[in-house]
């Protein structure tokens, strides 16, 4: 199943992306941008899928960021019930190829409690999953992430000089979570955008020019390929 140019023994244990290029590609199709969300779903799907069948172990996906409540009202409603319902629709067929979903983000006041429920219920569904483990990032921002785990940390009365990277990591949204080897963007945006700001440190970052809507598991190990013919070293020299 392993496309001939990968090596077996170097394939990212997390993938982490950013699904940029929707509203792009709707307008290049002249349809609104919801369609070009919708359009996205199916990339999403396929890529997932794509994935699961090489063995990627964790696989972790901006879908709403903390940033995305300025966009216009409906856009935003579109996006909380597009969520919603990709869930609702999907979380049986995940769950029997026995993926982990799990969530990344502020529950704040903003999340509608619907949402919040569908959440907990696909969860709970998918606990005892022990294959691809899929989160959904929503509602979330890599600041606002390392100042909830300040937050806890705060108020947990741990001294100062107790402070380290490692409890840091713990107070991460989801601890167990390891750093993803990979980030992908589409769309030729290059840029972080706030995403995964603590974990990202040592990831290599792959630029994609094709809109997401446009993304396909192929274009996926294109870019597993491309961290591949990189030399990771985590600042330290090469061969050591
Ligand atoms: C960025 O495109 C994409 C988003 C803000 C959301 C993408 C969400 C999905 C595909 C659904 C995910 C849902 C689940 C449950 C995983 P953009 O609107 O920023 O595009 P543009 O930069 O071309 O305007």
């Amino acid at each position: 199943m392993l496309p001939a140019d990968l090596d077996p023994s170097r394939i990212p244990r997390h993938i982490a992306c950013v699904m940029d290029g929707n509203g792009r590609w709707a307008k290049q199709q002249g349809l609104s941008r919801t369609e070009g969300h919708k359009a996205g779903e199916r990339a999403l799907f396929d890529v997932l899928e794509g994935a699961d069948e090489i063995g990627i172990d964790w696989f972790t996906v901006y879908a709403f960021s903390t940033e995305n409540w300025r966009r216009p009202k409906d856009e935003v409603r579109f996006l909380i019930n597009f969520n919603e319902q990709i869930l609702l629709e999907r979380r049986d067929e995940l769950n029997e190829r026995n993926v982990r979903i799990l969530f990344s983000g502020r529950r704040d006041w903003r999340v509608p409690k619907r949402l919040i429920r569908r959440m907990d219920e696909s969860l709970e569904l998918t606990q005892d999953n022990t294959g691809l483990t899929f989160t959904i990032a929503f509602n979330y921002g890599g600041r606002a992430e390392l100042v909830d785990a300040v937050r806890c940390i705060v108020e947990s009365g741990t001294p100062a000089e107790k402070v380290t990277e490692k409890v840091i990591a713990r107070h991460l949204y989801n601890p167990e979570m390891p750093d993803p080897d990979l980030m992908i963007r589409t769309s030729g945006e290059y840029r972080i955008s706030n995403f995964l700001l603590w974990e990202l440190a040592y990831s290599e970052l792959v630029f994609s020019e094709v809109l997401w809507p446009d993304f396909r598991r192929e274009h996926l190990y294109a870019a597993i390929k491309e961290y591949q013919d990189r030399d990771r070293r985590f600042g330290g020299v090469a061969g050591e």
